[in-house]
């Protein structure tokens, strides 16, 4: 998902409202044909990054999730009763509360506010099973967003090199990563996770990066 952009001011009086979500969930289906429609453009929709979870979640049998960037939830809200636990990291404040109001009923749904860079180590070490990751924290611009540069490559760093061998990683938004000059460097990533975790298989589909087990 791209920087978010200055919001009209009918839709910032509709964001405050605890009716957002489900509007933007309404959305999904409408958002998904039209891509269809448009022969699939880069940008993806919802519905496609749902069904890249989900097909994870089932292919290598994984009972926890863990997203950076919760936003308005709409993940967890697709995703929330595939998984025996879910942790969402939010460094935004208010999302935060937003969404542990909103999945208050969930016993398995953990919201962590704060930085993904500091929380994801410190959430790594609580974890004693192969998990799946959805990096979706803004790495490629949002606003508010906090940490250095290599925040995706110390957040990338953190899970590969944990002391279980074998997590799952989806991270959308691949081709929003560019060097400090704004130039692409997603093959240079790649090769270097490559070379780095040669048991690792890196793959590149729907502008989602996917590290699994070779
Ligand atoms: C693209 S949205 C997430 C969408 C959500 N994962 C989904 O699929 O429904 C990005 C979110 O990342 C949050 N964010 C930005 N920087 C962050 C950071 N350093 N740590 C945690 N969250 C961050 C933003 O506040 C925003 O809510």
């Amino acid at each position: 998902m791209p920087t978010e952009r200055p919001a009209h001011p009918v839709r910032s009086l509709l964001k405050q409202s605890s009716l957002y979500p489900s509007f933007k969930q309404l959305g999904h289906y409408p958002d998904y044909w039209y891509w269809k429609l448009r022969g699939e453009p880069r940008r993806i929709p919802h519905i496609i990054k749902q069904r890249a979870v989900l097909e994870y979640e089932q292919a290598f049998g994984l009972a926890t999730l863990i997203e950076t960037g919760t936003y308005y939830g709409e993940m967890i809200a697709a995703v929330v009763d595939r998984f025996r636990k879910i942790y969402s990291i939010e460094l935004d404040p208010d999302l935060a509360k937003r969404a542990q109001q909103r999945f208050r009923k969930y016993s398995h749904v953990e919201i962590i506010e704060g930085d993904s860079q500091m929380v994801v180590p410190q959430l790594l070490q609580r974890l004693n099973e192969r998990c799946l990751f959805w990096l979706d924290a803004g790495y490629c611009g949002w606003i508010g967003e906090l940490g250095d540069q290599d925040r995706l490559g110390s957040e990338f760093k953190a899970i590969l090199n944990d002391r279980i061998p074998d997590h799952i990683i989806l991270m959308d938004d691949a081709d929003g990563i560019r060097d400090e000059h704004g130039s692409p460097i997603l093959s240079k990533v790649i090769a270097s996770i490559k070379s780095d975790y040669p048991s690792r298989r890196v793959e590149v589909v729907h502008n989602i990066i996917r590290i699994t087990p070779r």
